[in-house]
């Protein structure tokens, strides 16, 4: 059976060439440029060293379940918690329990166990397991133009046909609404983000702490990837944040408003940020914008604002250890705020 141990730079070309061979040469590509920022500089991993599992037969490296440390609050308390992510076992020794004994190991040394956008094989594991599955995350999207709404595999003329009977509606949707806020761009997370965290973390029932360090490194100093930072204030405070990027995908240009933090109350707040993104999206020619998010507030407004929900494929798990919460604390969803942005889902 394999052993289960802690990496060490030693395995670095031999988890390389299994990536490869699990994922691909294009997947392992973009992992290598990433792999120095998303393992050693995450400001949770005090040690500097790498959170990675790797099962070991002899010599041979045979699988690897990496992790993404992260602070959490959860149920009115911070504790350490993990995103899995990158698990993957060897083709040949699929299917005979390795990675079965890598999700318990990397489960024994977390507070929290997390889970986002799964495979399918992943997925059914985590079923097998029977870890509690609050996902699918909601998606929402907003029509900007008349191409918003077109499918690859609808023929051309059912596509103009439904581009020009929507386009009404669309053009209502995508009006230009004015900022009820103050509401400009920014460098970087000073230390006035960590004190909105601190003030608006009792409002969720679960959340990746969003403070300074953690947010400039997750949106600020990722490699692969360039972020906007639209900050709203009233008088000189604080008062939220939306974090997005414009990408180019098959079906036409998309914005992906990937994170944001602002009080679920303040409707006024959040609906100037979400109006500050619309106009970037419009500058920008998007034809929608796209976002993820399960907090029952956020999505209200969201879709007050003209966003859709539309169908979802990023399944979430969590296993909290760390504190003990009733049994209805998977069911109730409504405060868990968890986005795009989480995990190491944008890349
Ligand atoms: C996910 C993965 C790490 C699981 O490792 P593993 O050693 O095969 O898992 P185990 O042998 O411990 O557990 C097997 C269980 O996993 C699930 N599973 C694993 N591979 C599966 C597949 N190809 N299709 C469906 N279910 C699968 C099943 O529940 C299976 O139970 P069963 O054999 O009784 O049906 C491995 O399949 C893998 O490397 N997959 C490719 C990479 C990947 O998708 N990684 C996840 C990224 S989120």
């Amino acid at each position: 059976m394999a052993e289960i141990v802690r990496y060490t730079p030693d395995d670095r070309r031999a988890v390389e060439a299994l990536y490869r061979r699990v994922f691909g040469a294009d997947a392992a590509e973009a992992s290598r440029l990433r792999w120095d920022w998303q393992y050693n500089r995450n400001p949770n991993n005090p040690s500097g060293k790498p959170v990675i599992w790797i099962a070991r037969e002899g010599p041979t490296i045979v699988g690897q379940y990496a992790t993404m440390p992260v602070r959490l609050q959860v149920h009115g308390t911070e504790l350490d918690g993990s995103w899995g992510m990158d698990v993957m076992v060897a083709p040949e020794r699929q299917r005979q329990g390795i990675g079965e004994v890598l999700f318990r190991t990397w489960d024994r040394h977390s507070g929290a166990s997390l889970g986002l956008g799964l495979s399918p094989s992943s997925h059914r594991l985590f079923r097998k397991l029977r870890w509690p599955e609050p996902g699918p995350i909601p998606c929402l999207a907003k029509p900007l133009t008349r191409r918003a709404l077109r499918r690859p595999h609808w023929p051309e003329p059912v596509n103009r046909l439904v581009s020009a009977i929507t386009l009404p509606v669309v053009r209502v949707i995508a009006r230009p609404r004015p900022l009820r806020a103050q509401v400009s761009l920014a460098r970087r997370f000073d230390p006035e983000f960590t004190a909105l965290w601190e003030r608006l973390a009792p409002r969720f029932e679960f959340a990746v702490r969003r403070d300074a360090p953690y947010l400039n490194w997750k949106y600020i100093e990722a490699p692969h990837v360039r972020y906007s930072v639209a900050v709203l204030r009233r008088a000189d405070t604080l008062h939220g944040y939306a974090v997005y990027r414009h990408v180019q995908e098959p079906r036409g240009r998309v914005t992906l408003l990937v994170d944001f933090l602002a009080d679920p109350d303040d409707a006024a707040g959040f609906k100037s940020l979400l109006r500050w993104v619309d106009r970037e999206a419009r500058d920008a020619d998007s034809d929608k914008i796209r976002t993820y998010c399960l907090h029952r507030a956020y999505r209200r407004l969201l879709k007050r604002s003209g966003y859709f929900q539309v169908r979802s494929t990023m399944q979430f798990t969590v296993k909290v250890n760390g504190i003990s919460v009733p049994r209805t604390f998977y069911d109730d969803t409504s405060r868990w705020h968890v986005t795009l942005g989480d995990s190491d889902q944008d890349r």
